[in-house]
């Protein structure tokens, strides 16, 4: 079985639900307590053991390119000033030469068209696909779970969970083959069904292992939902020719897509800080 060395972030979407706020900055930047969404995804695949994260932008989207690159001027001056807890914290994040990608995915045509953009860098191998607008905490990284799953299983693994009463219709969900323990083989999956008509109340949550010939499929792929090309509908169709498992992983997912979601993930990532926890929950507190 070939290994996992590849993820995948679609970062080229408009983020219309959290604007203003993403118009100048892409929403995947978008500050939770001190350091931008990305960084914690880019932290959660390195503790999975992914070698190369691939990103698909767009426009609008530079700031994404520039953090993950020196910033000369200001790296010089805090060590100039001696103020090495914060330069260590701001070259924390920055990838080992080539170990980062950037293509550019020209419009916003869907999750499916995104991924597709990603083929000629991913190649012939299985691969990750990391939506970065889901924060996922967990003891053992949400992703590092998913290859696990994939070591297990082989084919194809989402990661997935229970979607909050009555909001299947906000997401992909998946529908099983029986249910026993956390990792089920999967029987079929549907983008956003129309409340009542949901075959499961497991979400896909935004970390998937695919098999490359995905990408053979996507090139066809005729519009779906809210007239985007998704990736759920290619994984269907991929399904008929391997199999799928779906892994509810252990852990609590934050959706920052959505302005509720980003301060749900502020604050509980405040109040978990190891250094501003206490403060931020004096703050809080006093708020409430
Ligand atoms: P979302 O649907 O959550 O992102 O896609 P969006 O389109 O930016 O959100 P809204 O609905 O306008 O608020 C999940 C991830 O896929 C990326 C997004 O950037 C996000 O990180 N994406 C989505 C792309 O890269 N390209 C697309 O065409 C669509």
């Amino acid at each position: 079985m070939k290994p996992v060395r590849k993820a995948v972030l679609p970062v080229a979407g408009l983020g219309t639900r959290v604007l203003p706020g993403a118009k100048t900055t892409p929403k995947e930047m978008l500050n939770i307590v001190d350091r931008p969404i990305l960084s914690y995804i880019i932290a959660e695949g390195r503790a999975a053991g992914i070698e190369h994260f691939i990103f698909v932008t767009g426009r609008g989207k530079q700031a994404i390119e520039d953090y993950f690159d020196h910033h000369i001027e200001m790296e010089a001056q805090l060590a100039a000033k001696g103020k090495t807890d914060i330069l260590e914290a701001v070259l924390a994040d920055l990838p080992k030469p080539g170990e980062m990608s950037f293509v550019r995915q020209m419009s916003p045509q869907g999750l499916g068209h995104a991924v597709w953009c990603a083929r000629d860098i991913v190649g012939d191998e299985p691969f990750a696909v990391m939506l970065p607008d889901m924060l996922m905490h967990a003891e053992r990284a949400p992703l590092a779970q998913a290859i696990d799953a994939y070591n297990q299983v082989g084919g194809n693994v989402v990661v997935v969970e229970p979607a909050p009463e009555g909001e299947t219709n906000k997401y992909g969900i998946v529908a099983l083959d029986g249910r026993e323990g956390r990792l089920n083989r999967m029987t079929g999956m549907v983008e956003k069904p129309p409340l009542g008509t949901e075959p499961s109340n497991l979400f896909i949550s935004g970390r998937y292992i695919l098999q490359p010939e995905i990408f053979n499929l996507l090139s066809d792929q005729a519009k779906g939902a809210g007239g985007e090309i998704q990736l759920t509908d290619a994984m269907v169709r991929l399904m008929a020719l391997e199999p799928f498992h779906a892994l509810e992983y252990e852990g609590t997912t934050y959706d920052c897509g959505d302005k509720i979601g980003l301060l749900r993930a502020n604050v509980a990532y405040a109040l978990q800080h190891p250094e501003l926890g206490q403060a931020a929950r004096a703050a809080i507190t006093a708020l409430l």
